[in-house]
């Protein structure tokens, strides 16, 4: 396992599910062309996206969504137990990682393999993530909001800078076989175009039905409770948390608005996608 002070390329990951070896075999990874690869920085809409797939794929059926815990059907391919699961795969696969592009551009070279990034305002990731680390046991203690912000600008936080990660993402459309880019605050409706499968309307319905925030809240598979207490301290906090788009504003003071409004417009001049988020 990585300790604490170990990074990979730079990049701080938790160390109870990433060894070296986990993030060599993810970077030196063979796509298949069947393959299905949702991209995220952290608290940008995996879970969801994940759900959402897994519905779509299975024409709106629940039962996969309803018995099977969702990084076990969708697991992240930079973790250490992956290699295992996708042994155990049959059938189109779901692959879900943070990693960043310049990480996987080798593996992904010439792959046909759906790759779907999504994107959430950094605003609302920024809280999200914050209150992530008090409830995770596995993250450093976030210190105060502020403290997190400033880390979090800087890009010391665990799987790296989110502008490294947006930019190096979105700048590299092109390069990418099968493309969907995809923000949080957009989602569901371009999905099962994108995928081919044509759902009838009922089964949009169910698949949407099983999509929405309360129904995941309520599922054991999605929402992290059975993730040991010593791991994950529900008690501090719900991973399925809000679900809101500009919850932001609850959190941040104007100052700090301001700041990282000036940041991401220094940082994020090369990206081919603008972002107007509220
Ligand atoms: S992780 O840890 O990276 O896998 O987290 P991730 O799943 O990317 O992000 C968690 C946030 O997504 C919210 N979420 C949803 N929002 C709306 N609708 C649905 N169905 C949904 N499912 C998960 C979740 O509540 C976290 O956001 P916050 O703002 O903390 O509520």
């Amino acid at each position: 396992r990585l300790d604490v002070t170990e990074t990979f390329h730079n990049i701080m990951f938790p160390g109870h599910m990433h060894t070296k070896d986990s993030l060599n075999y993810a970077i030196n990874f063979q796509f298949q062309d069947t393959d299905t690869v949702i991209v995220t920085y952290p608290k940008s809409g995996t879970t969801w996206m994940q759900e959402i797939i897994t519905l779509v794929l299975g024409k709106g059926d629940p039962t996969i969504a309803q018995t099977q815990p969702n990084w076990a059907r969708a697991p992240w391919l930079e973790q250490y137990y992956c290699v295992d699961v996708l042994k155990a795969s049959t059938g189109p696969r779901i692959i879900t990682t943070h990693l960043p592009y310049h990480l996987l551009a080798e593996a992904l070279q010439d792959s046909k393999a759906k790759v779907i990034y999504v994107a959430r305002n950094l605003k609302d990731v920024l809280v999200s993530y914050y209150h992530f680390h008090k409830m995770a046991n596995f993250l450093p203690d976030p210190g105060t909001f502020s403290d997190f912000l400033n880390d979090f600008l800087k890009g010391a936080v665990h799987y790296g800078s989110w502008f490294d990660h947006v930019n190096g993402w979105t700048s590299h459309t092109k390069d990418i076989h099968n493309f969907l880019y995809i923000t949080y605050e957009e989602m569901c409706k371009k999905v099962s175009r994108f995928l081919q499968c044509n759902l009838t309307e009922d089964e949009l319905m169910l698949a949407q039905k099983h999509c929405s925030f309360n129904s995941m809240k309520e599922n054991t598979m999605v929402n992290y409770t059975l993730i040991p207490q010593e791991i994950m301290d529900h008690s501090k906090g719900k991973f399925m948390r809000k679900g809101k788009v500009g919850d932001w504003k609850n959190t941040f003071t104007e100052e700090q608005s301001r700041l990282v409004d000036d940041v991401y417009s220094s940082q994020m001049t090369d990206s081919s996608l603008l972002f107007k988020w509220e």
